[in-house]
């Protein structure tokens, strides 16, 4: 397994390239499995979970290649059935039940389980599938949804959490072939959303409303192969903000979209950090003396569950007391005894974490234990004094393209080594 050894200490400085966004990619890579017609999709970060994307198509008999960012699918012929082999190792997986009920008019698929941030339930899209005409049957962990017709349904996505991202895209994607009109209320609001919506509208489909929380579909007999450039990553983007002000440093942003970023900025501009447009660019540096803030988390528009980790990495240094509020994710605070073991003081309180920030930050090593946790270490690591070895960074590889990379070209000492 590797790790990241990082010497910390290093303003930040310079310009990075925000890659494609993971979590469009994903549900749009999905989304090719819709028509028998090739598709195109560019700017697709080379990730483990990109990869694994792949992989899971072509175990369903696409014909897929993933080349200097851009995948091409072929899913002439498909299968509907999805193993625990696959599915486990990623969640975002499920995304491809929507495409295979619309196409096959079956699916099989593993029951995802939980994960270290919560127990991430699929009730919501099954509710979806079900409100299209699907009937449903949860035996041995797996999922069977079988459907003789698809109908156009009107109906109600909000969970217990709010909407759900990978739902909507799920229950869209299967009404892109049902028959008549689907309306579906409280859909997910975020851009990953609407880039899919915008793909599914390039192959063929008709769609109205993505980005807001009404999404109107209007089936169509055939969906065809299209082309399309994925999104900028906010959340990779939102990573780099917060590392450079994290590091007193100042980073330039090249491809990262504002409109994007709302939450996150206003919050960063609360915080004393200044992000301020340069032409195409986003810029990120320290404003003054840093101030602490509190942070709920939220569907979008509002603070993304994403960058929370990450936040509470910066908001340690900050003197005086943040209050970060996880409302999406009922245990994605594994972060907080990792960031302690550098000399952070934060303690939970149900849903909250207390920061008690300004306390110097001093290099250990510590443990990765999801995607963000380990942005967040290495944001912690590359303000710390000394040297801070994060362990597991597989993690972090998932949903990172070449952070280490990156970051070495903004001046940080970072390197990848073989863990000990
Ligand atoms: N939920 C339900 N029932 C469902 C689905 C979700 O109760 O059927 C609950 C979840 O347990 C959670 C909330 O609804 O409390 C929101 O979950 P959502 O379904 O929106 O999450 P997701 O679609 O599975 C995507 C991202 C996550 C990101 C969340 C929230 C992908 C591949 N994953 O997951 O990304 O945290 O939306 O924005 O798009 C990451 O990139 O690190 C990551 C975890």
């Amino acid at each position: 397994m590797e790790s990241f050894l990082i010497k910390g200490g290093v303003p930040l400085r310079g310009t990075v390239e925000i890659s494609g966004s993971k979590n469009a990619a994903l549900p749009i890579m999905a989304a090719a499995l819709l028509t028998d017609e090739p598709c195109v999709i560019r700017r697709v970060p080379d990730l483990s979970d990109t990869r694994f994307m792949v992989q899971i198509l072509q175990s369903l008999g696409a014909e897929v290649t993933f080349e200097n960012g851009t995948v091409t699918v072929h899913a002439k012929k498909v299968r509907g059935y999805a193993d625990y082999e696959l599915v486990r190792k990623m969640r975002g997986s499920i995304c491809i039940a929507g495409p295979l009920l619309a196409r096959l008019r079956k699916a099989r698929i593993s029951l995802p389980g939980g994960c270290i941030i919560g127990a991430r339930p699929i009730n919501l899209h099954l509710k979806g599938f079900e409100a299209l005409g699907a009937k449903i049957k949860i035996e041995g962990g797996y999922v069977d949804a079988t459907a003789k017709k698809l109908s156009g349904s009107s109906l109600f996505l909000g969970g217990r959490a709010g909407p759900t991202v990978l739902g909507t895209a799920n229950v869209m994607m299967a009404a892109t072939l049902a028959a008549g009109v689907t309306v579906i209320e409280s859909a997910a609001c975020e851009p990953e959303v609407v880039d899919l919506a915008d793909f599914l509208t390039a192959m063929g489909a008709k769609i109205s409303g993505a980005g807001s929380p009404t999404i109107t579909i209007t089936g169509v007999k055939k969906l065809h192969g299209a082309e399309h450039e994925v999104i900028p990553d906010r959340i990779e983007a939102a990573t780099f903000l917060i590392a450079a002000a994290a590091t007193n440093g100042e980073v330039v942003l090249r491809g990262a979209r504002a409109d994007h970023l709302r939450a996150v900025i206003d919050k960063l501009d609360e915080a004393g950090v200044s992000v301020t447009r340069r032409g195409k660019n986003l810029v990120a540096r320290r404003g003054g003396k840093l101030k602490p803030v509190d942070i709920t988390t939220l569907p979008y528009a509002g603070f993304p569950t994403d960058v929370q980790a990450q936040m509470m990495a910066l908001l340690a240094l900050v003197p005086g007391i943040s209050i970060i509020t996880e409302r999406i994710f009922e245990s994605r605070f594994m972060h907080v005894s990792e960031l302690a073991r550098l000399g952070a003081d934060i303690e939970i309180e149900g849903p909250s974490a207390i920061v008690k920030g300004g306390r110097p930050l001093s290099g250990a090593p510590v443990m990765a234990s999801d995607l963000r946790a380990s942005a967040a270490l290495v944001i912690a690591g590359l303000a710390a004094k000394g040297a801070t070895q994060v362990n597991r960074i597989y993690h972090l590889d998932r949903g990172y393209e070449r952070m280490d990379e990156k970051l070495r070209k903004l001046g940080a000492r970072i390197e990848r080594v073989e863990e000990k």
